[in-house]
């Protein structure tokens, strides 16, 4: 790499889009313990002086981290909130604070009730008011503000329509607290909490922009790479109302602190070459040949020197002395991601190959966190190493129990009521059991808790959905698993944290069938996040079983899953489909029969499942082709994660 002069440094100064300070942390768990640890200092600092620190917080999932760690110190070093003020930003209106999504009922458990704070300090808008009341309410809000001196430390999150708070797209930099109507994505993303799409209320009360501004400091956070976007909008964006986070843009003091997952979507990491100098790893300059031929719309091996000399990129050509030997090196690259052996091809040389070929037949073991993730991110490729005869097993990670409609869940039982009449001496306590869990089905609203009965019905109806998939693909039953992992195992939405007993569980499958190779969801997308966790999980269990001697020849591929697909730069192993594989990977999926028309989860997507995986996976080999390499129906894709 070239040397950087201060010349360079400054024109990357002048070149860089970002209006804000963005904190990059590998990932939010670290990213949120720093974020603790000076909230627990500016404490501190306070309790010195005899004074009060005021704290404005944010619910949602990103500050759990951060109260999870403010518990710790609490706990464990002595912290004590006894001089600590706190102002939240928002609450639903109307919701009671009983509710289970009401941020009263949030902030209690996620950090009130584990601290020393003094109730009276503690104020939430309060989202049980009558309508002719609550702008007097938020008048005398904004007031207690003010009396308390202000806000020293505001959290925020942020939401996919750019709201802080709850000051959605259109929001003025003058507000203040009030009543507003919450945006459609909003209401769309808090499904996943109220479950039933009318219970997630219209209206929100929220600080207002203005109120937030005069914070003395502020954290505005954002994980994941469902963030990435509205993130690069905020940072690199000129201030609009549109994006009213990028009010902040004219805030003093303002960290942006953020995933390296979240990060993603910047120009510094997107597109590096546009504002300075880069340092030319192999995935890098593949990345920014994609970019270029994408851009002006030629396969690669057809872009000239000044297609990269008018788009940034001379300063790569010189790494590789010309445009024609870096095209083939990286149409060759990608040209070797392809292959339909994805076990391996056996008596083949496999040194561009993406697997070993040896062993030809070798022990495979899929990771899928929910029932029907197999199938649906890597069905045509489970069904391929099948058939080319490796040893496949299947593992579940969790129960997906929350996911079924209580109507489907009531056919199942009434079922086996019926049938259960035709038996002779079925025990009176079944019957008794099934009439009840009935009555329970039927009369429950979509809002309310599960009991045990219902979510094992529940769990029982997706188990036979994940089984039929994996005979479909040809599975022997004593080579499907189901873990039914107890982080997931609460009844709702919220999870539990994962404990070593996830990870022993995952480690025993794995020690019990010393895999060649292991496939899991490597998704950061996922809206409920149980993807990640469940990946988590696998993480550690590996980890933990490192000094195994079968580890050594374990490769671990990672698929994407239903949301988003590997960057083509990424994918280190593309499966080919045909039109007939595609059909076969859509009749797995239709398996799931709990999971058709409109799961009870279905994200923010509006076709089904099999649907997205289709389009997917067509859109892969469509960048394919478009980059100048064969064309295929579809493309299943895969980056193997070294462990
Ligand atoms: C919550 C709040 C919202 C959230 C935002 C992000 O009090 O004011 O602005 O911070 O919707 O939510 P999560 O963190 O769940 O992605």
């Amino acid at each position: 790499m070239t040397l950087i002069s201060n010349e360079m440094l400054l024109k990357y100064e002048l070149r860089s889009p970002e209006k804000l300070p963005v904190k990059i942390w590998p990932d939010s768990v670290e990213a949120s313990k720093h974020i603790a640890r000076s909230i627990a200092l500016a404490i501190q600092r306070k309790q010195q002086e005899g004074e009060q620190l005021v704290l404005g917080l944010a619910t949602g999932s990103s500050p759990i981290g951060i109260y999870k760690e403010l518990i710790r110190i609490h706990q464990e070093e002595g912290l004590s909130f006894a001089n600590v003020v706190t102002f939240n930003l928002d609450e639903y209106y109307p919701i009671s604070p009983q509710a289970e999504q009401s941020y009263v009922r949030f902030m209690h458990e996620y950090l009130f009730d584990h601290i020393d704070i003094d109730p009276a300090n503690i104020h939430i808008p309060d989202g049980t008011l009558a309508l002719e009341d609550v702008n007097n309410y938020c008048e005398s809000f904004e007031q207690k503000v003010r009396q308390a001196g202000g806000i020293d430390i505001q959290l925020l999150g942020i939401g996919r329509t750019g709201h802080i708070g709850f000051n959605e797209p259109g929001s003025r930099q003058d507000s203040i607290t009030r009543l507003v109507r919450l945006d459609r994505i909003t209401r769309h993303d808090a499904i996943r909490e109220f479950i039933d799409a009318e219970a997630v209320p219209y209206r929100a009360i929220t600080m207002g922009i203005s109120t937030i501004m005069q914070a003395d400091t502020i954290y505005l956070m954002a994980w994941g790479q469902h963030k990435a976007d509205i993130l690069r909008r905020t940072v690199e964006g000129g201030i609009s109302t549109s994006v009213p986070a990028t009010f902040l843009q004219d805030h003093p003091n303002v960290q942006v602190v953020v995933d390296q997952a979240a990060a993603d979507g910047l120009t510094r990491y997107q597109t590096p070459w546009l504002v300075g100098m880069c340092n030319w790893t192999e995935e890098l300059s593949t990345k920014a040949v994609i970019w270029l031929s994408n851009k002006v719309n030629k396969p690669i091996l057809k872009l000239t020197d000044s297609d990269y000399n008018e788009n940034h990129l001379s300063e790569l050509i010189i790494e590789y002395s010309t445009s024609y030997d870096l095209n083939i090196k990286v149409h060759n690259r990608l040209q070797g991601t392809i292959t339909g052996w994805p076990g391996g091809k056996p008596k083949a040389d496999d040194s561009r190959r993406p697997e070993r070929a040896t062993p030809a037949k070798k022990r495979v073991l899929l990771f899928s966190p929910h029932p029907d993730d197999d199938v649906i991110s890597m069905g045509g490729t489970f069904l391929r190493l099948v058939e080319q005869g490796h040893e496949v097993h299947v593992a579940y990670q969790t129960s997906g129990n929350i996911a079924v409609h209580d109507h489907d869940a009531l056919r199942f039982v009434e079922f086996v009521q019926e049938f259960g009449q035709q038996i002779p001496g079925a025990s009176p306590e079944m019957k008794a059991w099934l009439e009840e869990t009935q009555v329970s089905l039927q009369e429950r609203d979509d809002t309310s808790s599960e009991d045990a009965r219902t979510l094992a019905i529940k769990g029982l109806i997706r188990r036979g959905e994940a089984r039929a998939g994996a005979r479909f693909c040809g599975l022997p039953d004593e080579q499907i698993h189901f873990l039914d992992l107890p982080f997931y195992e609460t009844g709702s939405t919220r999870k539990s944290p994962v404990s070593q007993s996830d990870v022993d569980i995952t480690k025993e499958l794995l020690t019990q069938i010393k895999p060649h190779q292991v496939f899991a969801a490597g998704d950061l997308a996922d809206p409920h996040g149980t993807h990640r966790v469940c990946l988590n999980v696998v993480f550690d269990a590996l980890k933990q079983l490192k000094s195994e001697s079968w580890i050594k020849d374990c490769w671990l591929w990672l698929y994407r899953g239903a949301w988003h697909e590997w960057a083509i730069h990424e994918i280190e192993m593309a499966v080919p489909l045909s039109p007939l594989e595609v059909h076969k990977k859509r009749k797995a999926i239709f398996m799931h029969q709990s999971q058709k028309d409109r799961p009870p989860f279905p994200g923010e997507d509006e076709r089904e499942f099999w649907q997205r995986a289709e389009d997917r996976n067509r859109a892969t080999a469509v960048a394919y082709r478009e980059l100048g390499l064969v064309e295929y129906e579809a493309i299943e894709a895969f980056r193997r994660w070294k462990f």
